[in-house]
């Protein structure tokens, strides 16, 4: 087994980035809550080094979660961060107090001492920008470290115990805000850790198929395609492990984009040769739609009808023993409570929510330790075109709840062809890879007009552009008044029945991307 690094979480809304980092250094890291951490748990995970995460408690506090004594006495080196270095150094007999002059956001520390955590980074005397968030403060050292930074607020800023190999920083290095950061995340797993580095997309393929193999044994395993990156890239990674017992199907909802349909089939048939049932679903999910406004109404049918097509399918390939899904890591990673306490909440997301219960099925979840762009960067590695590997997200629920009101076959034609020259227009001007999501919404509004010398009395395409880093929160994406123009005097002449074109400048929050 490769090199792992352990990271402890005390519940930071950046912990996922520290394993990011560690990830970036090629080194395989993986995050637990602090409450799960036990010397048993040590003996298990056998890491090369530990690091322990920020979070909101104080140390402070009556109930301050505190890591097990056994993660300093394993003989790996430790890295604590923010919550984590005073956790450390309170465990180890130090003071921490709270600061009356708190730091949150950009700040400075000076180097005071060499130490190989800032090797080839940072030198003493030097000055360097850091992300600082933290009331309390580290203010005497525990026996046998040494302070290695300092900051105004906080005189302990960086400390460390070479001998042991222990360290503590008061800012975060996982944040990009922290220019060294990263540097300094990589010094601490390559070079004091001493972990190889040769963790990557290609390793995870040959890993990932050998576990599937062992998981799966001579079962037969059945694939839910979106279209997505994510499920596509699982199939992929399937088919590679565990050829014809896979099955893929493909729900087409009728609900898809321009040309979607025969894009993600043509892929798989064509490019892959992986056996692919395409159940075309599109009348049933209309008829199960007709009438319907609310956009809660629309998407719990869409998912019920989802849910029976591909039980049906499913059955007419004679059953499976296990349904395989495109998860990701974010939405397994268990996070630690906002109290800090012993509870934990688990985020377990399901793309077809409800399906392996009910069909009796284990579930595949290959891609369940990996973030979106290694995703891709796996997507790559298995040969999927560039078009698939960077294609924006596309929500189960499609075109429907991208046309508030109800669904109808001719107002699903308008919007595709609407979403299909939005689209153009942003690859022509070389934004797609800059937008996270970008489509058009058909809107209940008709509105007058004027072509030629007629009176038109037509319908208001609204346009949504976001950046975003995970869809959690997103800001508008600030197109030229040109390149607007364009688009709106394209949908206006070319897309029969919308004569107003809109654009969409809410941020998330108190938005949200998709408007129903
Ligand atoms: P919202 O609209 O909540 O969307 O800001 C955040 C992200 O999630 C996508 N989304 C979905 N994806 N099934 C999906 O697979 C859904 O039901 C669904 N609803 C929203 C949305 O496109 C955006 O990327």
């Amino acid at each position: 087994m490769s090199a792992r690094v352990l990271i402890v979480d005390f519940g930071s809304q950046v912990t996922q980035l520290i394993a990011r980092r560690v990830r970036e250094a090629g080194v395989y890291s993986e995050v637990h809550p602090f409450n799960r951490v036990d010397s048993a748990f040590l003996a298990g995970f056998a890491p090369v080094a530990v690091i322990l995460s920020g979070g909101p408690a104080s140390v402070l506090s009556f109930s301050a979660p505190s890591a097990d004594p056994a993660l300093f006495e394993a003989g790996v080196p430790v890295l604590g961060i923010c919550y984590g270095q005073q956790a450390m150094a309170a465990q180890m007999g130090a003071h921490v107090r709270s600061a009356s002059h708190r730091e949150f956001g950009r700040a400075t520390v000076e180097v005071v001492a060499e130490c190989k955590l800032f090797e080839g980074l940072w030198e003493p005397g030097g000055h360097y920008p850091v992300w600082m968030s933290h009331g309390d403060r580290v203010e005497t050292l525990p026996e046998g470290f040494q302070a290695i930074a300092r900051s105004e607020a906080a005189p302990f800023a960086a400390i460390a115990d070479e001998e042991r190999q222990l360290y503590g920083v008061q800012f975060h290095p996982e944040v990009v805000h922290t220019p060294g950061g990263a540097e300094l995340i990589h010094n601490f797993v390559r070079r004091i850790a001493g972990a190889k580095g040769g963790w990557s997309m290609a390793a995870f393929r040959d890993t990932a198929v050998a576990q599937i193999r062992a998981e799966v044994g001579g079962g037969r395993v059945v694939c839910g395609l979106s279209g997505g990156v994510d499920s596509t890239v699982a199939a992929l990674l399937l088919h590679e492990a565990i050829g014809d017992q896979l099955n893929c199907i493909f729900v087409d909802t009728g609900l898809m984009r321009a040309g979607e349909a025969e894009e993600v089939t043509g892929l798989f048939r064509q490019n892959f040769n992986i056996p692919l049932v395409h159940a075309n679903a599109a009348s049933l999910f209309l008829e199960r739609l007709a009438g319907m406004e609310d956009p809660e109404c629309k998407r719990k049918a869409i998912g019920a009808t989802f849910i029976e097509v591909f039980e049906a399918e499913a059955a007419r390939l004679g059953g499976a023993d296990f349904l395989a899904q495109g998860t990701l890591y974010p939405d397994v990673i268990e996070s630690v409570a906002f109290d800090g306490g012993p509870s934990v909440t688990i985020k377990s997301h399901h793309n077809v929510g409800g399906l392996p219960e009910r069909m009796g099925l284990g579930l595949v979840e290959p891609l369940r330790m990996l973030f979106k762009d290694e995703v891709r960067a796996l997507g790559q590695e298995l040969g999927l075109p560039e078009r698939f590997v960077g294609r924006h997200p596309f929500p189960g629920p499609g075109l429907a709840i991208r046309m508030p009101g109800v669904v109808a076959s001719d107002k699903l034609e308008t919007l595709r062809q609407a979403d299909a020259v939005f689209l153009e227009e942003i690859r022509r001007a070389g934004l797609y890879d800059d937008i996270w999501q970008a489509f058009a919404v058909l809107l209940p509004v008709h509105t007058v007009g004027v072509m030629g010398d007629d009176r038109t009395y037509e319908q208001v395409c609204a346009l949504r552009a976001v950046t975003s880093a995970d869809g959690m929160t997103a800001d508008f994406y600030p197109f030229d008044a040109d390149f607007l123009g364009r688009v709106a005097a394209r949908i206006v002449n070319e897309v029969p029945g919308i004569n107003r074109v809109v654009y969409d400048v809410t941020s998330k929050p108190p938005g949200t991307i998709e408007w129903e």
